[in-house]
């Protein structure tokens, strides 16, 4: 399904508020991890791969491109955005990280809490900020872009990827985050 450039940032911000949601659960594993309950580890696993098959692989290269387009176009609003590639990658970095340790915890390895505590919370806290900046930022800056000229953004070649857990609800892959969001 081709979109038109205004449909796309529909659809990332719907992304934002999914995002939010996601790490609202996280937020309250780690608090669950940080009093010594004992937390759904295999939530946890779950709500990282769905931070690596969607935001990571689908939203942030969507962005990528629309950044990439905006400075091509417009390069007089694009001051101070050249740490955004870093950020994409700084955010999978650290969310790879995160779903490591879960995964070993899982399997069975000793994995300090003070340190999974951490990490979850550098995690949560820099894709959080990142958001925030997004949308009273950069995503400002492409309305105006928009305003101008709806068609400064070269929509053709974007598909419309269903994300697997708002919009899919493929209950054999993300049972757990699925049922926590109902
Ligand atoms: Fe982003
Ligand atoms: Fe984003």
């Amino acid at each position: 399904m081709n979109m038109d450039a205004r449909t796309l940032m529909t659809e990332l911000r719907e992304d934002h508020r999914n995002m939010t949601v996601v790490l609202d659960l996280l937020d309250g594993l780690i608090e669950e991890i940080d009093a010594d309950k004992d937390p759904d580890f295999e939530l946890f696993d779950e709500i990282m791969r769905y931070m690596t098959v969607y935001p990571d692989a689908v939203h942030h290269p969507k962005e990528d491109i629309v950044y990439g387009q905006l400075r091509e176009a417009r390069p007089d609003l694009t001051d101070d955005l050249d740490h955004v590639p870093d950020d994409h990658s700084d955010i999978a970095h650290l969310g790879s990280l995160l779903r490591d340790e879960v995964e070993a915890v899982i399997a069975g390895a000793a994995v300090r809490r003070e340190r999974m505590i951490e990490d979850a919370a550098a995690y949560v806290n820099r894709l959080r900020n990142h958001i925030q900046w997004e949308e009273k930022d950069l995503f400002r800056r492409i309305d105006k872009m928009l305003e101008a000229d709806a068609m400064q953004i070269d929509v053709s070649a974007y598909e419309h990827i269903k994300d697997p857990v708002f919009e899919l609800e493929i209950e054999a892959g993300f049972r757990r985050l699925l049922a926590s969001l109902r």
